[in-house]
């Protein structure tokens, strides 16, 4: 099998898993669980969201998340920007990266951020030059990609015109979302066939939920295509709100666990993720979808 030499993962359990947590999660503990995953090796790690309070009340207290938490040089710390307001908030909170986000689907953009897509891209066009020049990189991520709670399938045409969209703004990365975990391993090859020689400089990942139980089956069929970038939340913590049916993403540990095991390097310390896992679940007191959290990791020298 001809598969990469290595991935890069990018942790989003901060903000796509808490987004999603029925309880507040304290401020001290968010805090706690976004250092103690820097400590594991990730070099990329999704800290919060800078949107309105009230459309995600758990991750209201980003502004402070994001000053009081110390972070390790070499990291990579983003944050979720949908408008002018939230670009202005990151700015202020000093970022390194920002994820602008759109659905490929209408109604799930409307019932997300109460803007037609057309109305999103042109959001991001008014602020992008703003945030460029200020040193900030920008993710551009696809939502529902792979199919839509609301309107069920979603034409990869959608997806590609957001692409390019973002490819006119200057993003640095593209990431396609299966925001609901409905994507196939075949469905997922033929769209990493089509989007990829689209992107020119860009950056490329993807983003899976394990909804329906095929993300790794997704990673590999990634992975056979050449991409690189993947998105893990600790323990599998999340979904999304304005979702019906998320669930979480695929579990940090899970991937980096099936990518060492095949003999592609993360740079990642599985025994301590797995133990950032098991805090995750300390901290929001309740149980976690991640396989590794049970089963601990392979031990090949037999007990
Ligand atoms: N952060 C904080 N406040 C914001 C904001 C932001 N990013 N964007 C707008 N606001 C404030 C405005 O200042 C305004 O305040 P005012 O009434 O005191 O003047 C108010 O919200 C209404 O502004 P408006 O632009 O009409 O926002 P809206 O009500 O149409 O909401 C979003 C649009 C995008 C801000 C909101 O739907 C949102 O934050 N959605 C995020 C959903 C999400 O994170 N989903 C999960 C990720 S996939
Ligand atoms: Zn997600």
């Amino acid at each position: 099998m001809d598969l990469p030499k290595s991935v890069n993962i990018v942790e989003v359990g901060p903000r796509d898993g808490l987004q999603n947590e029925a309880h507040f999660v304290l401020t001290e503990h968010k805090i706690e669980l976004i250092e103690r995953l820097s400590e594991t090796g990730l070099k990329r790690i999704e800290m919060t969201s800078f949107v309105h309070p009230k459309a995600i009340p758990q991750l209201q207290d980003s502004e402070e998340v994001v000053k009081r938490t110390h972070r390790k040089p070499g990291i990579i710390y983003s944050t979720l920007v949908p408008n002018e307001k939230g670009l202005e908030r990151a700015l202020a909170s000093g970022v390194e990266e920002i994820a602008f986000f759109v659905s490929a689907s209408e109604t799930h953009n409307q019932k997300n951020v109460k803007m037609s897509v057309s109305e999103s891209l042109r959001g991001f066009r008014n602020i992008t030059e703003k945030a460029l020049s200020n040193g900030i990189r920008i993710r551009g991520y696809v939502v529902t990609a792979f199919g839509c709670p609301y309107e069920g399938r979603v034409s990869p045409e959608r997806v590609e015109f957001i692409v390019d969209e973002y490819k006119t703004l200057g993003v640095h990365e593209i990431a396609l979302g299966d925001t609901t975990g409905m994507a196939n391993p075949v469905q997922v090859s033929r769209m990493v066939e089509r989007i990829k020689p689209r992107l020119d400089s860009m950056g490329f990942a993807l983003h899976f939920h394990d909804t329906r139980g095929t993300a790794l089956a997704n990673v590999l069929a990634a992975l056979q295509q050449g991409v690189t970038v993947f998105d893990g939340s600790i323990g599998g913590l999340g979904g999304c709100p304005y979702a019906p049916g998320a669930s979480g993403n695929i579990a940090t540990e899970d991937l980096v666990n099936m990518l060492e095991e095949m003999g592609i390097e993360t740079g990642v310390n599985l025994e301590e993720l797995i133990q950032c896992a098991q805090y995750a679940r300390e901290i929001i007191k309740k149980d976690l979808p991640g396989h590794l959290i049970r089963a601990g990791r392979i031990c090949w020298e037999g007990v």
